[in-house]
């Protein structure tokens, strides 16, 4: 189900945290004893080297993709990489949902959908985002597109590795149309 809402503040301050925390106390809904949300996971990618990254994102995408798929002794096969969240904005309110990756080639990322769908209706805006978080692997791969009857056209291609202390490897592919050619840059985890 798409997530929806409206934004409020949250508390910023360590006062209005406790007050947060104390009125959190009295909420009705039960969460399991010791379900932890802060958890934090100790991320350890294979390194992202910035002179071997190849000129263009695609063909980086498919090792990764293949990487997800096929298991080696250093690190486990990834279940269902081909799902992906796809997020849609209609008058400025966003909705995302996961759906299958059915195919990447050097243009975008395709997928099947129904035409009546909301999300069908909101990618004729021509703009969407999708996002891959491949966690057995601390990888996750995000874009916003452009939209192409039921291709994605990514103008934008991040590849993010996970690392220990989070000190996350991250490089952005950008170009500034789905013709021109990419440019690559580091940028901080
Ligand atoms: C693992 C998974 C895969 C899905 N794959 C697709 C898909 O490929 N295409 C699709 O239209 N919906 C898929 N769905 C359903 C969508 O997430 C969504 O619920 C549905 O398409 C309606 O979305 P909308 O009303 O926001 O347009 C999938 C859901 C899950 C959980």
């Amino acid at each position: 189900m798409p997530h929806q809402g409206i934004l409020s503040p949250i508390a910023r301050t360590a006062a209005a945290a406790e007050a947060a925390a104390a009125s959190s106390a009295t909420a009705t809904i039960a969460t399991p004893t010791g379900f932890r949300l802060t958890a934090h996971n100790q991320y350890n990618a294979t390194r992202l080297d910035a002179a071997h990254l190849p000129a263009d994102p695609f063909p980086l995408f498919r090792l990764w993709l293949h990487e997800a798929l096929v298991p080696t002794h250093a690190q486990p096969a990834v279940r269902e990489p081909e799902a992906m969240t796809l997020s849609t904005a209609a008058s400025g309110i966003p909705s995302s949902r996961v759906v299958l990756l059915k195919e990447v080639d050097d243009r975008g990322f395709l997928f099947y959908t129904n035409y009546e769908s909301r999300k069908a209706h909101e990618l004729e805006s021509g703009h969407a985002a999708l996002s891959f978080y491949w966690r057995e692997v601390s990888r996750q791969v995000s874009c916003p597109p452009h939209w192409g009857g039921y291709r994605v056209v990514p103008t934008e291609i991040e590849f993010w590795a996970g690392q220990p202390s989070r000190l996350h490897d991250r490089f952005v592919y950008t170009r500034p149309d789905t013709t021109s050619t990419w440019t690559v840059e580091r940028r901080a985890p």
